[in-house]
């Protein structure tokens, strides 16, 4: 299987991704939160990219079903129902609701990528889902890591070189791009102790600081969840197979 890496969502444009199979990662902490709010029943998290647009959705949705949830410095936006911590999304706060996410790097991410013929949410909760549905529907991949302000994320890397290490566990090709080689190779070199090296990267250690400690431990579960959010009319839900 073929596949690009995007190693930050900056660089992004819509030549990039239109009509490819593409996987937006966000391991801290959007994906990690669209995959939590979708499995606590959540109707459909709608990513956006500025306050802007999120003010602009929900003042045309009834306010007693949706809920506005996003970060800025990692912290709750003033006003909003909820933060990025994917352990505020109980089924008690999100279950039947649509949930407006506005997240620094992560939303903004999937407002780069909406041209994709399949455009899905990546993290290592449902890493081995996102693996079973490219392989199904594709022979190649873009992989687009949120990355943080422009920089490469580490925990986004990996996981994203945990995906190819799995996509590729049968036949790798022999020519790789070189950030899907970075990815790989890196994944490779550090899957043995996968979890010092998670837990060291810079957006962890700010989160540690942030008091968002226990937001590592969860977001770096592999395999834990098996939702995955499919993007289709500005909105991400769990994807059915088709009967
Ligand atoms: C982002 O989108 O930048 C992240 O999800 C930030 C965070 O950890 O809340």
């Amino acid at each position: 299987m073929d596949a690009e890496v995007f190693l930050t969502y900056s660089s992004v444009v819509p030549e990039d991704v239109r009509d490819q199979t593409v996987v937006v990662i966000d391991v801290l902490r959007a994906c990690s939160t669209i995959v939590t709010a979708l499995d606590r029943g959540a109707r459909a998290v709608l990513p956006v990219s500025d306050m802007a647009e999120a003010g602009r959705i929900a003042a045309n949705l009834d306010p007693d079903v949706y809920r506005l949830g996003g970060e800025r410095d990692g912290e709750k936006i003033d006003g909003y129902h909820l933060g990025n911590s994917p352990r505020e999304y109980t089924q008690d706060a999100v279950d039947q609701r649509d949930l407006i996410l506005n997240t620094t790097n992560g939303t903004r991410a999937f407002t780069r990528a909406t041209e994709a013929k399949h455009l899905v949410a990546g993290c290592f909760l449902n890493a081995e889902r996102v693996v079973d549905f490219v392989r199904t529907v594709d022979d190649e991949v873009t992989i687009v890591c949120a990355g943080s302000r422009n920089r490469l994320a580490l925990e986004d890397t990996l996981c994203a070189g945990l995906l190819l290490d799995r996509l590729w566990a049968h036949e790798k090709p022999t020519l790789l791009t070189d950030s899907a080689h970075t990815a790989y190779t890196l994944y490779r070199t550090d899957r043995n102790d996968l979890s010092s090296a998670l837990r060291t990267t810079n957006h962890a250690e700010r989160l540690k600081q942030k008091g968002f400690g226990d937001d590592l431990e969860y977001c770096f579960r592999t395999d834990a969840l098996s939702v995955l959010p499919y993007y289709s009319d500005n909105r991400l839900q769990r994807y059915q197979r088709p009967q």
